[in-house]
């Protein structure tokens, strides 16, 4: 994997960009909300991360550190929990919901905001956190070195990392003719980012561009047939993506030992009438894998949540 892109400049600059666009503002008030279908992936990997964390039996002094903390719905919740906390985040909107959400802790002097980047050098001291929680930010990072070097630096002896991510291979999107061959294309040429599901995207941005990117302005190459599911995104940002194996080698490489992991969701249906089907079948992977019949199968839920500590 590659753990520094070469553009990481535009990426700073395109990431830090869109945090802040007014769009992203909207987003806090829907992300974890029960009534929204969308919403339930996030409220369960959210809560699988929180049990995680419980589970780690930290004394109440103990301080966690959160990268990428978006809105404050953990930041709240970690508060909640009689726990330090500091979150960073890149966006200023976002900080400042944070700081609202936490609004009373942040005046015990309990939580505190950063509005920064992190894959920069964090205004943190040394050794000072017993857990860093990373939840759905990963993959902005260009820089995978500077950011985990960070992480270390402001852990202390004997902590944790908790990380979770969004899976490249979902079961949810193995279903569908065309993402699954997008994801045979990610699998067979160890892709390591983001690729948009059009057949154009699949021929001109994959490592099969050295072939058809020439192609790329043909009519051929622009018909709907190919450009279907293109995405058209004005940030030129390179997303992350990560599979189990890709995280289980990333927190190894940062000497990180896996202690615990599993995963959250596999369907989240439309209340259509497939849903029952869709709901149902979700139930049955879920308590499969959480009571430990089928623990592969985290390698396809929707989000993957490890735990690793610090060696
Ligand atoms: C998908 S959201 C996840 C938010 C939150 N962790 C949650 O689970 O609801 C990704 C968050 O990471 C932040 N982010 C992305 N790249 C960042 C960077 N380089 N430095 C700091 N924050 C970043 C974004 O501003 C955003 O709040």
């Amino acid at each position: 994997m590659k753990l520094k892109i070469s553009n990481q400049e535009i990426q700073d600059q395109e990431v830090k960009n869109w945090w802040n666009d007014e769009k992203t503002k909207k987003w806090h008030h829907f992300t974890y909300d029960q009534n929204n279908y969308l919403s339930g992936h996030l409220i369960l990997r959210q809560k699988k991360v929180l049990d995680f964390l419980k589970n780690l039996n930290l004394p109440e002094s103990a301080k966690i550190l959160e990268l990428g903390c978006g809105a404050g719905q953990t930041a709240q919740k970690i508060c909640e929990l009689g726990f330090e906390y500091v979150g960073i985040d890149i966006s200023k909107h976002l900080c400042d919901e944070s700081e609202k959400k936490c609004e009373k802790y942040v005046k015990l002097g309990k939580a505190s905001f950063l509005n920064q980047s992190i894959e920069k050098e964090y205004l943190l001291k040394d050794n000072d956190f017993d857990v860093c929680v990373i939840i759905g930010s990963m993959q902005y990072v260009g820089n995978l070195e500077k950011c985990f070097s960070e992480i270390r630096r402001t852990l202390k002896k004997d902590s944790y990392i908790i990380v979770c991510q969004a899976n490249m291979y979902a079961l949810l999107d193995l279903i569908y003719p065309r993402r699954l061959i997008l994801r045979l294309i990610y699998f067979i040429f160890n892709e390591d980012f983001l690729i948009s599901p059009s057949f154009k995207s699949m021929l001109c941005d994959s490592k099969l561009k050295n072939i058809f990117k020439r192609f790329e302005n043909s009519k051929l190459m622009n018909t709907k047939f190919m450009t279907k599911g293109e995405d058209n995104w004005k940030y030129k940002i390179k997303k992350r993506m990560f599979s189990y194996r890709r995280l289980k080698n990333i927190l190894g490489y940062f000497n990180f030992k896996i202690i615990n992991k599993t995963g959250a969701t596999f369907f989240f249906p439309k209340k259509n009438i497939f849903y029952w089907f869709w709901n149902s079948l979700d139930l049955i992977l879920q308590k499969l894998l959480d009571l430990r019949i089928l623990p592969f199968l985290k390698s396809f839920s929707d989000n993957i949540i490890i735990v690793a500590k610090k060696k």
